[in-house]
């Protein structure tokens, strides 16, 4: 799975945001149809986001399209308008059922079989964003099409009638659980949107709070949030150093017979083990070691 430490949304009908967004290095670049583009607008995005994806070079960024929810009326026509040119993933908005995401992948699975592209290649990314999403997170997460779920705040706060506030306890149960139902299947979860773009100090905070929830990556949606969002989901050094003296040290014991064992003061055993572990599989996939 590639790494989504941010994922980036631009208004698919908007030329100049989509070029300005391949030079900025970030991860993925969710080019949109749905809520980032007026009603009146959204064959412009279509056929913005077409030639993007056949015109431009998106370099180390990986290239996704947001579509409308299924059920809008407007979601058959964005999905057939931009997989003739090949995006890397469909991001599906306010997914509530598995037979939402069957629905995207049978068209996906057509245009793979009429091109000639691997099966499965194109991938899905999902919104979990609605109270009936979180209920039926189970379900959801099984779709082996599958990539990551989204964790959509506002949409959710919305939808409940919660206040966002800035410890963002509102939607904690919601997002952790889109976190929890996404490592039981193996698949990224994707945190919240800070949508004050000018606070730079706050998306570093709520990215790294993201990261120590188990988030793998954050929707961003401003140029000045792609480095704090990727440095947050990048182990530092001093983090990738501790977890291999701790990684090194579990081997040395084992070795010697003893599951359990003391470093700096503290008991290692298993989970520990696996969480080092953890801070080095995302120091390889963000290209560090
Ligand atoms: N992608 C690419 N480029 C972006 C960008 C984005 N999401 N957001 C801003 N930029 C560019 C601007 O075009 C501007 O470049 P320019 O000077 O060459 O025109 C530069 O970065 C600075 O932008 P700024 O003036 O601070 O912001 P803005 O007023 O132009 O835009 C928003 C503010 C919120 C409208 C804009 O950030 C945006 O459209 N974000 C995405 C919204 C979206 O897709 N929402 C739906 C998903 S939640
Ligand atoms: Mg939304």
């Amino acid at each position: 799975m590639p790494s989504r430490r941010a994922l980036l949304y631009t208004p698919g009908d908007d030329r100049h945001k989509i070029e300005k967004a391949l030079t900025f290095g970030v991860d993925c670049i969710c080019m949109d149809m749905e809520d980032g583009v007026a009603l009146n607008r959204k064959t412009e995005a279509r056929t913005t986001i077409a030639r993007a994806l056949q015109e431009l070079d998106f370099g180390i960024s990986e290239k996704l399209a947001r579509i409308n929810a299924v059920g809008s009326g407007l979601e058959k026509d964005d999905i057939e308008a931009v997989l003739p040119y090949r995006p890397d993933g469909i991001v599906i908005p306010k997914i509530e059922s598995l037979e939402q995401i069957q629905w995207a992948s049978e068209i996906i699975e057509a245009a793979e079989l009429a091109h000639g592209w691997p099966l499965n290649s194109i991938r899905i990314l999902v919104g979990v964003e609605t109270p009936k999403a979180i209920l039926n997170l189970k379900e959801i997460a099984s779709h082996p099409r599958l990539d990551a779920l989204i964790f959509g705040a506002e949409d959710f706060a919305a939808s409940v009638g919660a206040v966002r506030t800035p410890e963002a306890w509102e939607v904690f149960y919601a997002r952790s659980a889109a976190v929890t139902a996404a490592a039981a299947y193996g698949l990224g979860a994707i945190d919240m949107v800070t949508i004050d773009f000018h606070d730079i100090e706050k998306v570093r905070r709520e990215a790294e709070f993201g990261a120590r929830l188990g988030c793998t990556g954050k929707q961003i949606i401003h140029p000045n949030q792609v480095q704090p969002a990727q440095e947050a989901f990048t182990p530092d050094d001093d983090a990738i150093a501790h977890a291999r003296r701790l990684v090194e040290a579990f081997e040395e014991h084992q070795a010697k017979g003893s599951g359990a064992f003391a470093l700096d003061g503290k008991m290692i055993d298993m989970p520990l083990v696996k969480a080092a572990q953890n801070v080095l599989a995302r120091a390889r996939a963000a290209g560090k070691i």
